[in-house]
């Protein structure tokens, strides 16, 4: 029997750190100007020392699970899709697993940037077939660490942040209602990190080169990107019975504005039902979906019976779209009003 996988839960982290336009003025020759009218982005936000992968996803985590009003004991299955795991391995889902005291199959997934609506229609699969009934699926990124803060061609574009979601299995019509996946590996240099797998293990020549840093030929992934975003988010709407006209709120990766007015022009959607919230993190890859989302919901912009279009592509090359028709109450958590703000901090030394 198939079954509905409905978002019963959502969750997001983010480090108090924060870089803005200024800081990287000091850094790199660079300038605000030139950011905001490339990219669109103002600030991000940085981990410090002890942020990880695992503890952005696990606190990210903990606020899906308490809006779907389950324990961790309660998941069937939790996939983390990140490119910054806390290690090589074993997996970043490992340590969110047992930090949240869940009993179920645990693995990360690698589809970059597009990697969190990878997760969401594997997780799908689970629910679908009745094999599992609640999955977390967590998008998470510490790119900080693995940014060349020298090169001013990338260093300004990434930030850090997780986000969560729950997926239940639900007889109401509605969640996940059609989703589409791509890859195309061709020209893997177009965006990664050279060093540090089986291909090129770390050598003291390597880290003199800065090659275990990530590398981006950023025009060629611009052009892709405008490319492949309305097609892609089209094939998941027509997977659903839709057209773009019918999303109530298109959430796109974010990466740059640019590339966001791009797609959002090609699928017709007026500014208006598009999220965009790049300004204030940056490119966070896998978790920039699932942030943009728990924002969505924040700013009243998601409502029961909403139909969502998500759309994201990244290194690989990936691409990936989802279309959601959202069913969840959209009140505050039980503890959000003892919750304090995001306070910032002192812009600090990266990698400090
Ligand atoms: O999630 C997937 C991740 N990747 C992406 O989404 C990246 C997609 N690509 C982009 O967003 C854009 O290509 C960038 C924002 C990366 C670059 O914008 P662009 O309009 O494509 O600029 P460009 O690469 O063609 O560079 C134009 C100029 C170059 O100088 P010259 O050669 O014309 O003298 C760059 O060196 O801008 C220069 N430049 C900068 N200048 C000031 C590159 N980065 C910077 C910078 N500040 N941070």
């Amino acid at each position: 029997m198939s079954r509905y996988s409905a978002i019963t839960g959502w969750g997001m982290c983010v480090p108090e750190k924060v870089l803005t336009n200024a800081d990287f003025e000091r850094m790199v020759e660079t300038s605000d100007e030139w950011i905001t009218s490339r990219t669109g982005i103002k600030e991000r936000h940085i981990a410090g020392p002890g942020e990880t992968a695992s503890t952005l996803a696990i606190a990210a985590a903990r606020q899906a699970l308490e809006r779907a009003g389950i324990e961790g004991k309660d998941l069937g299955l939790i996939i983390v899709a990140t490119v910054c795991a806390d290690y090589p391995f074993p997996s970043t889902a490992n340590l969110v697993q047992h930090a949240l005291g869940a009993q179920c199959g645990a693995f990360d997934m690698q589809a970059a940037c597009s990697g969190f609506l990878y997760a969401a229609s594997t997780a799908h699969q689970f629910i679908a077939n009745g094999s599992v009934k609640h999955a977390l699926v967590i998008g998470v990124e510490v790119l900080s660490r693995v940014m060349d803060y020298t090169d001013r061609a990338t260093c300004v574009l990434f930030g850090d942040g997780a986000g969560a979601v729950v997926l239940s299995a639900s007889e109401e019509p509605g969640g996940l209602l059609g989703f589409t996946i791509g890859s195309d590996g061709a020209r893997p240099e177009l965006l990664w990190i050279p060093v540090g797998g089986s291909a090129e293990p770390i050598t003291h020549e390597a880290l003199e080169q800065r090659r275990q840093y990530v590398q981006m030929q950023g025009s060629d992934v611009f052009k892709f990107a405008t490319r492949i975003m309305g097609p892609a988010m089209e094939e998941a709407l027509a997977r659903a019975g839709m057209t773009a006209a019918e999303m109530d709120l298109f959430i796109p990766h974010q990466a740059n504005l640019r590339i966001i007015e791009a797609a959002s022009k090609r699928l017709g959607v007026p500014p208006e039902k598009v999220f965009v919230n790049i300004e204030k993190y940056g490119n966070t890859s896998a978790a920039a979906i699932p942030i943009a989302l728990c924002e969505a919901v924040e700013q009243g912009r998601v409502f029961p019976g909403a139909h969502l279009g998500m759309v994201a592509f990244g290194a690989g090359l990936t691409w990936a779209a989802a279309v959601v028709k959202w069913t969840a109450p959209v009140g505050p958590r039980a503890t959000e009003r003892e919750e304090a703000p995001v306070t910032r901090a002192e812009p600090a030394g990266v990698g400090s």
